[in-house]
């Protein structure tokens, strides 16, 4: 199968190992960064959570980005206590938002410790005022999950910004998260997705399959060589 013709791709890079696919992806995110910022004085960006994207974020605090004129919202988020250690934004605070000179005020954590509900409704009304994000960052889950929606979740469908989510398979099963509606309209979209648990989605979106991550449209695809270790062509 070619890596290449993955549906609805607008770019596919493949790295030769996670630790460069961060460091490509954070340069891309602070060249984004620098063109929203020239063009429209601020960049809107939403963060993801798990382990590749916080290698990407590590290398990201080295960057020179103007962060007064960034702000930051997140993909998905569980619902558990502010301040939780698994929650997406703690670890977007310790790898990244702890680490550079951006005032609070410019952090937009999901309010998810209030319950799915009211903070999806709570996260739609922000999202309202900001609408299209720049960019959207997002990871993909060995199932093909992006964000907090899940393969089969009525969330998927949910047309509100952000949406609660209920019965997710990974743990915990309550979370919030930005909708196919949302990110689709971001004005960009980087996927990122290392190690060989994500094969098996990555051929089944090649073969068609609508998994969550192959309905978000146009998006950049950096992946590693575990994730893809076929040729590009
Ligand atoms: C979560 C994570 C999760 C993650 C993917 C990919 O809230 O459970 O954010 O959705 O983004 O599972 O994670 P990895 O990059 O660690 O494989």
């Amino acid at each position: 199968m070619n890596i290449a013709s993955l549906p609805n791709a607008q770019a596919v890079v493949v790295h030769d190992e996670m630790e460069q696919l961060g460091a490509a992806v954070a340069q891309r995110v602070a060249e984004l960064a620098s063109q929203a910022i020239a063009a429209r004085g601020t960049f809107h960006v939403a963060l993801a959570g798990g382990e590749t994207p916080r290698r990407c974020y590590e290398k990201l605090r080295h960057l020179p980005v103007d962060w007064a004129h960034v702000q930051v919202y997140f993909g998905d988020e569980r619902c558990l206590p502010a301040g939780d250690a698994q929650r997406n934004d703690h670890m977007a605070y310790g790898a990244l938002l702890g680490q550079v000179a951006i005032p609070s005020t410019n952090i937009h954590a999901i309010p998810s410790e209030l319950g799915a509900s009211a903070a999806a409704a709570r996260y739609a009304t922000l999202l309202q005022q900001v609408a299209p994000l720049d960019l959207a960052l997002l990871g993909m889950g060995e199932d093909g999950h992006t964000a907090s929606l899940f393969p089969g979740n009525p969330a998927l469908s949910d047309q509100a910004l952000a949406v609660p989510v209920f019965n997710a398979p990974k743990p915990p099963a309550e979370r919030v998260s930005l909708s196919l509606t949302a990110l689709n309209a971001a004005r960009q979209k980087i996927f990122l997705v290392a190690g060989a648990g994500k094969r098996d989605a990555l051929e089944q979106i090649l073969r068609g399959e609508p998994l969550p991550a192959a309905r978000i449209a146009s998006a950049e695809w950096h992946l590693d060589r575990a994730a893809w270790p076929g040729s590009l062509r």
